[in-house]
């Protein structure tokens, strides 16, 4: 194994060229640090025009591996995609590499194939529109994008197209909405559920992303299908708000993406971002690594993402992948070692909160991210180590 560390330092960062490549996987180091972000306390005359929210005063604070992504969170699927499988795992002392520490512990699980279902609830946002939250959240019928009355599987093969989306919780609901209740605050009208806890969490996926056949119309996100979680507070109160104080988004509590088309240009690159303020003051760019997933237009894909004790977040494809109920950490590290190509990057313990506030809170929305020149200008906070295998 060849081993290319690349450590950046601020006066020559401008003049490194990042290399870009394909690669199987991709691996942040170091993910949580010491910070912290406002929680929405109030939502008020949802469906006025003078709908407003509140965030609460004080900050809720965070330290440790995966912060602030190690509380609940919910997962989201944009097309053109077909999911065929996903599971979600809890494990206690996964190590990223030691074959010795916490197996993994399967607590969700669906199979398009088996028709199995189980400790899982599809949303999608098929509810009334609010001025200030945008459209609510509701159980998704089996199309993934239309309303249903209850709780309903995804069928087989459902394809949703460019810029459709679904949402992915447990089927445990939430208590009542309340600055102290087990949710926290949340919209009145959604149907409310946990998300996935565990500072060590691994999801695995089965999917298709299917190249678009219909020339572009007008629509967001036209080709650029995304795999992503959110800090479950999110989608809960606005994921798509028209007001910065309906979502904790803004403030820092989390967007992690694992496998993500970013443009048009570059239809079949899929990058993992982060989106806090750890070792960043722009929570729209983030932190991505510079290296990409090669997305199959035509083939499954089969892969995950993982969250260890030590704040290893690592993203990977193998088509070792397997989904069974328990899965040995020697089995997970097995999948990561096979992969031919990897990227790391370490991100740097320090916070770069916040200290502007525009009046829009949008993750995953609308046209992308633009990367330059402020990707470049975040990689000055963090020391990135690039690993070629
Ligand atoms: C469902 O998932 C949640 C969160 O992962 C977990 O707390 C709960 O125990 C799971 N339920 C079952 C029946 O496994
Ligand atoms: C949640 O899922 C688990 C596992 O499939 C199941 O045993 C339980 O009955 C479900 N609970 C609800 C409320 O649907
Ligand atoms: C929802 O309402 C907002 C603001 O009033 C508006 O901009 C948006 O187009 C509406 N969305 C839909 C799907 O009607
Ligand atoms: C994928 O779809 C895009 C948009 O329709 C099109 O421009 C491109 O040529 C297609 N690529 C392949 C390999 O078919
Ligand atoms: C958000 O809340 C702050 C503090 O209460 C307030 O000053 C600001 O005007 C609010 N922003 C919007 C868009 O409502
Ligand atoms: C597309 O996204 C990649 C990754 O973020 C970026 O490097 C590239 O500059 C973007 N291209 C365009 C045309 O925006
Ligand atoms: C993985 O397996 C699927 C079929 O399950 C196939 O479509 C895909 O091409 C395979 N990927 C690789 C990299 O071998
Ligand atoms: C993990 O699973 C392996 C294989 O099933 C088993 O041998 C090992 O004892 C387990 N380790 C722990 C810490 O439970």
């Amino acid at each position: 194994m060849l081993k290319v560390v690349a450590s950046l330092l601020l006066a020559s960062l401008s003049s490194v060229v990042l290399a870009k490549d394909a690669v199987e996987l991709l691996q942040f180091e170091n993910f949580g640090y010491s910070g912290g972000y406002s929680p929405v306390v109030a939502l008020n005359d949802i469906y006025s025009d003078d709908c407003s929210c509140q965030l609460a005063s004080q900050r809720t604070t965070f330290s440790g591996a995966n912060t602030p992504l190690n509380e609940e969170v919910s997962v989201h699927f944009r097309g053109p995609l077909v999911l065929n499988k996903f599971a979600s795992y809890v494990s206690s002392g996964y190590v990223y590499g030691d074959d010795n520490s916490g197996n993994w512990t399967r607590l969700s699980y669906y199979d398009a194939d088996s028709g199995a279902s189980e400790n899982v609830t599809f949303l999608t946002r098929a509810g009334r529109n609010s001025s200030c939250l945008g459209l609510g959240l509701t159980f998704a019928d089996e199309d993934g994008v239309s309303q249903a009355d209850s709780s309903t599987v995804l069928a087989k093969d459902t394809l949703i197209n460019s810029n459709q989306e679904y949402v992915i919780f447990t089927n445990i609901s939430c208590g009542s909405s309340s600055t102290t209740g087990d949710c926290g605050v949340y919209r009145p009208d959604i149907p409310a559920y946990h998300g996935f806890y565990g500072t060590e969490k691994m999801f695995l996926f089965e999917f298709q992303m299917p190249n678009e056949t219909h020339s572009p119309w007008d629509v967001a996100n036209y080709n650029m299908p995304a795999i992503w979680l959110l800090n479950a507070q999110i989608p809960r109160t606005a994921q798509y708000s028209n007001n910065v104080n309906c979502s904790c988004w803004r403030s820092g509590c989390g967007e992690f993406d694992i496998f993500e088309i970013m443009n048009q240009t570059e239809y079949t690159h899929l990058y993992s971002t982060i989106h806090d303020y750890q070792g960043t003051g722009e929570i729209e760019s983030g932190l991505a690594i510079s290296s990409y997933i090669e997305r199959d237009l035509t083939g499954t894909m089969v892969g995950g993402v993982s969250f260890d004790s030590n704040g290893d977040a690592t993203v990977w494809v193998s088509n070792s992948t397997s989904f069974d109920e328990q899965v040995a950490a020697k089995d997970v590290n097995s999948w990561a070692k096979g992969v031919k190509e990897a990227a790391t990057t370490t991100l740097a313990s320090a916070s770069l909160a916040s200290s502007t506030a525009s009046s829009k809170s949008s993750p995953k929305k609308g046209d992308g991210y633009a990367y330059t020149p402020s990707f470049l200008v975040n990689m000055i906070a963090a020391v990135l180590t690039i690993w070629v295998i």
